[in-house]
């Protein structure tokens, strides 16, 4: 079931829940700090335990607020323990290249049993191994790799080719959406889901035309009376 919701916030969660159209939700620290999140880790963790409950037995991705390999496995371990749906954000790398990140991917995997999106990735290798340390999620951020002049259809599909060819079980979610036409395409080119923020996923329902054809069905039905 291919579309998560991107945001922090209750209500559109709710909104769109009730749709029937999400089948999971995708945090990071800039979302939840957008949608007033406040007071460090107590908060991530009371407004993701909000968010878990409300859609669960769908998934939810919570990413981790520090680069420290230690305090990394236990904001993770924290996390994790929160509710049965969530899991763990890592980001594939430092923000300086450091390299502590999959072996903590790989730890929290396969030792403590946790599932692991491993995040803010922008080409296919990266996520590719990824997917090798064992990441349970791998997520590309689409509208990023497009910025930097890639196509993030091309990643999205040499991705997909090599983790079917060699059975590795990750499945790839594509983030960073910018464009209504984001979603299908990248759908399209193997992404197993992409992530939507909910403007995009408005405008993917609100079509002009339609607008003007049922106010003409609503206008011709009240004429008929
Ligand atoms: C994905 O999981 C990320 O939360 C998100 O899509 C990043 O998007 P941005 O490029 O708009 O920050």
């Amino acid at each position: 079931m291919p579309i998560f919701l991107d945001t922090g916030n209750i209500g559109e969660i709710e909104k769109y829940l009730k749709m029937g159209v999400i089948r999971g939700v995708t945090t990071n620290p800039t979302i939840l700090l957008k949608d007033g999140v406040k007071g460090g880790m107590d908060g991530v963790k009371k407004r993701s335990a909000e968010i878990a409950r409300l859609i669960a037995p769908y998934p939810l991705s919570v990413e981790v607020t520090t680069n420290d390999p230690k305090m990394m496995l236990d904001q993770a371990r924290e996390l994790a323990a929160l509710a049965e749906n969530v899991n763990v954000k890592i980001t594939i790398h430092g923000p300086n290249g450091e390299l502590d990140n999959l072996r903590i991917v790989h730890e929290l995997e396969k030792t403590h049993d946790i599932r692991i999106n491993v995040t803010a990735m922008m080409s296919a290798q990266q996520c590719l191994l990824a997917a090798m340390a064992g990441a349970t999620y791998v997520s590309l951020f689409g509208g990023r790799v497009n910025n930097m002049g890639y196509n993030a259809c091309d990643e999205i599909g040499k991705l997909r080719n090599v983790l079917d060819a060699f059975g590795l079980p990750a499945k790839i979610i594509i983030g960073s959406t910018r464009e209504v036409l984001n979603v299908i395409e990248w759908l399209e080119a193997g992404a197993h889901f992409v992530t939507v923020v909910p403007s995009l996923l408005e405008g993917m329902i609100v079509h002009p035309y339609s607008k003007e054809t049922v106010r003409m069905f609503l206008d011709d039905a009240a004429k008929a009376r």
